[in-house]
Order: structure tokens, then C-alpha cells, then sequence
């Protein structure tokens, strides 16, 4: 979007029944009472953050330094002497308490298969779980893969990792066998919680084959294979690996002491996509990320006592570790776990959820905000959507008609709608509306949460940019509570990523404006990461998995722009001297890509081509094939440094047929 564009979008004011008396006051309820929380924040986070640990989190051991450590160093450390475990947060005490409130309602595949999960059996589950960990040899400090589908359980596997101190590492269940076993390899784990199917969209889907795939004559570190059953279609077995949930937690006592851990001891481990090499394993502390994770629910959903709160994000993205299970439980809320697609049985889903639940916040990606706009506002018709006050969006930027949709459709103009920018390494969401303060701009994410201090920078000299709506590099200038401490045994990496590309800032990765009111506009990644319906893939990654196949020389990947899906993929390959035909290549390397990575990163368009654009020093120039894919062929700039500037008439052609 053009500066120009943005002035022509129109302002929304917080919508009157928001801060009407029939519905719950909202935490803040002015642009100036955010703003004076604000300041506090980012001048005196000691005691800001100091505070609402203390208020928010029931510590077994008190801290005594609030922060420590700086982005200089790369050294941050929270609530440094303190202990806590992560589960008795998010479930004992609130079982203690209110037994009988739901914490998790389940809206399985099909709609009438629904199922409710109090705070009393959640903590009878997860102690059971928990137990049967102890008993596999798991030790506080162990790192355990949890490659399951949306099922409560899969909440109860996270859970009872974090009960007994074990560092969970969530795999997407959509990734391949081969991702999959990249990611056990690299965490060494010893333990894979699994179901023996999982169920989507009426189809059944082969979890634990793919398991047994990623681990078959494969050197691993894993001993045990815990396999809930799902669905009950028998799974070829391995005998003393593979064990079955139920019959486990049959053996064991329903109750299992949280072991103390320290605020700085990891809580979990999540893998993500780079600009280059091998995905990274983020990973979170526990006392700062429980904190950002609470906090956020609380104030940029407003969360209040006898909210629904659904969250319609996958477990195997950070949005189903901080929005799905750590934020809402550890508010002691009820949270929607949802197994089915917004289509499945028909594009209704989503509104006969809200409307059978009577959910209050609802929180879903633009692309799926964009499909169901697409398919008509038919769907919507006679559904009661008036138990909604908050909905949000996340993943990629929301474009403006689609944010007018949902705003009008779907929130009635009755709603808050939250922009929420954030990323895995971010761990909870660092600029957002809160929903009764801020006016908001369909397109902006507004402004920052508390503790965050953004700052745009010149791509190049790293100096901050004060003027008005002028694209920089997005940063933040101090540490925050839940952000990532390291990667997974390689901080090296963490350090040359984030935190020495600009000394003394966090690097976001993303390009980004700030208006004449202060509100953020992020323009995207600026680096090899493409966005695809929200999903995260590096373009480094895509090219490799290419290349792997026989046939391929060299493999140019880059986002194109895609009107459903934010961006999509297109891929330059060029084939091998003795290959003398493509036939049939397109859906082989289609198939590569699935099977590497996983069927979400599949190339949208595939072109062979003789020859890629070029410096004379051998390197493809991407931002050339970027430019032709966006239809931006007349902007190329200057093509005399390439080695051969006559390959770019050819892949014009390519992609556009003859000019
Ligand atoms: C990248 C992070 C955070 C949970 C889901 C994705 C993009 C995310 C927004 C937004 C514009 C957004 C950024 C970011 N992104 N939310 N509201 N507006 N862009 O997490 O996989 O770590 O990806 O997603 O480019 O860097 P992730």
C-alpha cells in the first residue's frame, strides 16, 4: 500500500457498545490511559513488569531482579532468582479454585462431535501424562516432539512437558516425515507424543505414519513413541518404542507435583524458517514468556472472567502456544480448540461456532478471512454473531477490504478489530488496537504493547528514521519479557540474526512506516522469508528441496503476490546439461517440495528456464525474477551488471508469454 492509499483510509473510532454498561469495562478504556500505561512501561519496566509478575503469576520461589542483561550483549534474563512451573499457573490453580469451569472446549471435525474439559479433569489428565513421562525417564531439561493434531490432548502433551520441566517442541503435524525428523535430530529428544490419526475436513490423516517415516533407519535419540488414539484405525507398531497414551495413563496416579523451575530455564522450543540454512529452534523462557503470553490475552483480546475465547490457529505455530493454550489458561479462561477447517461442511463454520459457543474473541488469519469473504456473504446470513467483542487477525497484513469485511460482516461494526503483529521469536504480540483505546486504520497495526519500544532504521547506515511515513527496517529498542532467549544450541545464530545486524536493537526482519499519528505499517519481510496464508517458509529451504532432485541445477525461489494467499510461490529451476525434457517435471518437484517440507510449501508456479539472472560474480539476482513475477518488468532498474542481460526478455516471456 502507497502512502497515498493510507490517507485514504478512513479512521475507526472504538465502537460505543464497547464501552457501554451492559458489556464488561474494558481494561483500558482511552488512547490516553494507553498511552500513560504505556509510557510507564517502556520508562520504568522494573516496576511495571515487576508488578504484574508479582500480581499475575504465583511464584513458589520469589524473584528479586526484574531484568537483567541488555540486547548489546544478547544476555537478557527476567525475573532472574524466581521459580515457577508453567502448568501450575495455567491449570492448579485455577482447578483449585473453579474446578467445574470449562477450561477447553473441543469442536471436533464434524460439528456435532463437541467436547468440554473442565480445570478439574484438565489437572487429573495432565498429572496422568505427566506421570507417564516420569516413568519413560523423562528429566526436567529434556527436550520432547509433539507432532499431534487439534485435539485437547494435544493441549494436555504441552502441558504436562511443562509440569514435569520438559522443553516442548511442537512440529506443525503438516510437515513432512523429513522436516519432522530434521527437527528431532537437531533437538536430540528421546520422547515423540503422537495420535495415531488425526481428522480434517472429513479425511482421516496418517500422523503416526509419518512418524514412524521420519525415524525409520534414521539414527535418532528416540526411545518412546506415546501414541494417542484418535481415531482407532490400527498403526503398525514397534514393539518396546511405541507405547499407547491409554494404556499408560491407565497405569498411573492422576495427580504429579509440579517440579519448580527457574524463570530462565526453557519452556519450549519452536522450530521456524530463516533466510537461510536449516530451520531454527526458537526457544522461550518460562517466567518472561508466561508473563507477555498473559498479559496480551488479557489486554489486547480484554479478556474478562466468563469470556469463550477462540482462537482458531494451529498448536504447531507459536499463535497455538501463546493464543490457544498458554494465554487463555493462564488467565484461567475457556479456550476453543478447533480440529476442522473454516470450509468443512460448508463455509458456515466459523459463524456456527460463534454462534453454538457464544464465543467473545475470536482470532483468525487474513487468508482465511479473505477465502470466506470470497465465497460470499451468504454464509453468514441468520447466524447470531452478538456474543462477539473482540476479533482479531494475525499472521500477515490484513488488506484493507478485507479488514472493511470482517469489521462489517462478521463484527457488525459492533467489534474491536486487532491487527496483532508479532512473530515466533517475539513470543507474544508486540503491536496491536487494544480494544476499547484505540482507534484503528484497516491495514495498521496501530500501536505498541507495553514494554515495546519500536523504531524504524535506515536498511543501510542503521540510523533511526524520524520522518513520516518514511519505509525503514522495523526494531526494537529494548529487551521485553517474552521475547526468544537463543536458538536451540546455536546462539551464535541467535546473535548474528537479530541482535548484530543492528547493535543494540532487536531486528524484526520486517520493513515498516510510522505515520503522523505514530501507527505502525508493516510492509513485509525484507529478508529470503516469504509469507504464504500465514505459513512462514524461506525461500532458502524450497530452493534446496528442489535441488535435490536429479534433474534440477539451480533453483530460484521468491514470493510472488497472491490475492488469497498474501504471497505465493514461484520457482526458477534450471535443469541439468543431460536432461533433455521437462515433461512431467512440474508435478515431480511439486512432489519433492511436499515431501521435504511439507504440502503447504508448494510452489504455486514452476518455470524451467535456460538460464537465471546473474551477476558476473555467479549470483542469481532475485529481486529480477521478483520484479517479473509482480508484473513490475518495467521497473527493473539497471540489468547491466548481469553477466548475460539478454536472459531477461526470455523470462519475461517466460512468465508473461510474448510481449
Ligand atoms: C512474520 C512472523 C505471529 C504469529 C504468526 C506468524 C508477519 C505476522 C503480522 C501482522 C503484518 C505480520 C511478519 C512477521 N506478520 N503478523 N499483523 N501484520 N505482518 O508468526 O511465523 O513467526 O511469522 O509474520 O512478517 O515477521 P511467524
Amino acid at each position: 500500500m502507497t502512502v497515498a492509499d493510507q490517507e485514504e483510509i478512513k479512521t475507526h473510532q472504538v465502537p460505543e457498545r464497547l464501552l457501554s454498561s451492559s458489556l464488561p469495562t474494558p481494561h483500558v478504556v482511552s488512547l490516553d490511559a494507553y498511552r500513560k500505561l504505556w509510557k510507564e512501561s517502556v520508562e520504568d519496566p522494573d516496576k511495571f513488569f515487576g508488578d504484574r509478575a508479582r500480581e499475575m503469576l504465583t511464584w513458589s520461589k520469589p524473584f528479586q531482579t526484574v531484568r537483567h542483561g541488555s540486547l548489546e550483549e544478547g544476555d537478557v534474563a527476567w525475573f532472574l532468582e524466581g521459580e515457577l512451573n508453567a502448568c501450575y499457573n495455567a491449570v492448579d490453580r485455577h482447578a483449585l479454585k473453579t474446578p467445574n469451569k470449562v477450561a477447553i472446549i473441543h469442536e471436533g471435525d464434524e460439528p456435532d462431535q463437541v467436547r468440554k474439559i473442565t480445570y478439574g479433569e484438565l489437572l487429573r489428565e495432565v498429572s496422568k501424562v505427566a506421570n507417564v513421562l516420569k516413568n519413560l525417564g523423562v528429566r526436567k531439561g529434556d527436550n520432547i516432539v509433539v507432532y499431534m493434531p487439534m485435539i485437547p490432548e494435544t493441549l494436555v502433551a504441552l502441558l504436562a512437558c511443562a509440569r514435569v520441566g520438559a522443553v516442548h517442541s511442537v512440529v506443525f503435524a503438516g510437515f513432512s516425515a523429513e522436516s519432522l525428523r530434521d527437527r528431532v535430530v537437531d533437538s536430540s529428544a528421546r520422547i515423540i507424543l503422537t495420535s495415531d490419526e488425526g481428522r480434517r475436513g472429513g479425511k482421516n490423516i496418517a500422523t503416526k505414519r509419518i512418524v514412524d517415516d521420519a525415524l525409520r533407519d534414521h539414527q535418532t535419540h528416540v526411545e518412546h513413541v506415546v501414541v494417542y488414539q484418535r481415531t482407532g484405525t490400527p498403526v503398525p507398531w514397534v514393539q518396546d518404542r511405541d507405547v499407547w497414551w491409554h494404556e499408560e495413563t491407565a497405569k498411573v496416579r492422576s495427580f504429579c507435583p509440579p517440579e519448580p523451575m527457574n524463570a530462565e530455564d526453557p519452556l519450549f522450543l519452536l522450530y521456524t524458517s530463516g533466510s537461510t540454512g536449516t530451520p531454527k529452534g526458537i526457544q522461550h523462557s518460562t517466567g518472561g514468556y508466561m508473563l507477555g503470553a498473559m498479559l496480551t490475552l488479557k489486554y489486547v483480546f480484554d479478556y474478562h472472567e466468563n469470556d469463550v475465547y477462540a482462537c482458531m490457529a494451529d498448536v504447531g505455530w507459536i499463535t497455538g502456544h501463546t493464543y490457544l493454550t498458554y494465554g487463555p489458561l493462564l488467565n484461567g479462561a475457556t479456550t476453543v480448540v478447533f480440529e476442522s477447517t473454516p470450509t468443512y461442511p460448508n463455509p458456515s463454520r466459523f459463524w456456527d461456532l460463534i454462534q453454538k459457543h457464544k464465543i467473545t474473541q475470536f482470532y483468525t488469519a487474513p487468508t482465511a478471512i479473505r477465502a470466506l469473504r470470497r465465497l460470499g456473504d451468504q454464509w453468514l446470513e441468520g447466524y447470531d454473531l452478538s456474543s462477539l467483542r473482540v476479533i482479531g487477525s494475525v499472521g500477515e497484513p490484513i488488506n484493507p477490504e478485507a479488514w472493511d469485511w470482517y469489521n462489517e460482516k462478521v463484527g457488525k461494526n459492533q467489534c474491536a478489530v486487532v491487527d496483532t503483529y508479532w512473530q515466533t521469536e517475539t513470543g507474544s504480540i508486540i503491536v496491536s488496537p487494544l480494544p476499547g483505546a484505540t482507534p484503528t486504520k484497516p491495514g495498521s497495526a496501530t500501536l505498541p504493547f507495553f514494554g515495546i519500544k519500536p523504531i524504524i532504521l535506515d536498511p543501510t547506515s542503521g540510523k533511526e528514521l524520524n520522518q513520516v511515513d518514511e519505509t525503514g527496517v522495523l526494531a526494537i529498542a529494548q529487551p521485553w519479557p517474552s521475547m526468544a532467549r537463543t536458538v536451540y544450541n546455536n546462539h551464535h545464530r541467535f546473535l548474528e540474526t537479530y541482535l548484530k545486524p543492528y547493535p543494540g536493537y532487536y531486528f524484526t526482519g520486517d520493513g515498516a512506516s510510522l505515520d503522523k499519528d505514530g501507527y505502525i505499517w508493516i510492509r513485509g519481510r525484507v529478508d529470503d522469508v516469504i509469507n504464504v496464508s500465514g505459513h512462514r517458509l524461506s525461500t532458502a529451504e524450497i530452493e534446496s528441496a528442489l535441488v535435490h532432485h536429479e534433474a534440477v541445477a539451480e533453483a530460484a525461489v521468491i514470493g510472488g503476490h497472491d490475492d488469497l494467499t498474501g504471497q505465493c510461490i514461484h520457482a526458477f529451476v534450471s535443469l541439468k546439461p543431460h536432461v533433455d525434457t521437462a515433461d512431467g517435471l512440474d508435478k515431480e518437484l511439486t512432489l519433492q517440495v511436499r515431501k521435504i517440507i511439507g504440502p503447504f510449501a508448494s510452489p504455486k508456479r514452476i518455470y524451467v528456464v535456460q538460464d537465471h539472472p546473474k551477476t558476473r560474480s555467479g549470483k542469481i539476482m532475485r529481486r529480477i525474477l521478483r520484479k517479473i513475477v509482480n508484473g513490475e518488468q518495467d521497473q527493473l532498474g539497471d540489468i547491466s551488471t548481469l553477466a548475460d542481460p539478454s536472459v531477461v526478455a526470455v523470462l519475461i516471456e517466460k512468465v508473461h508469454g510474448p510481449q
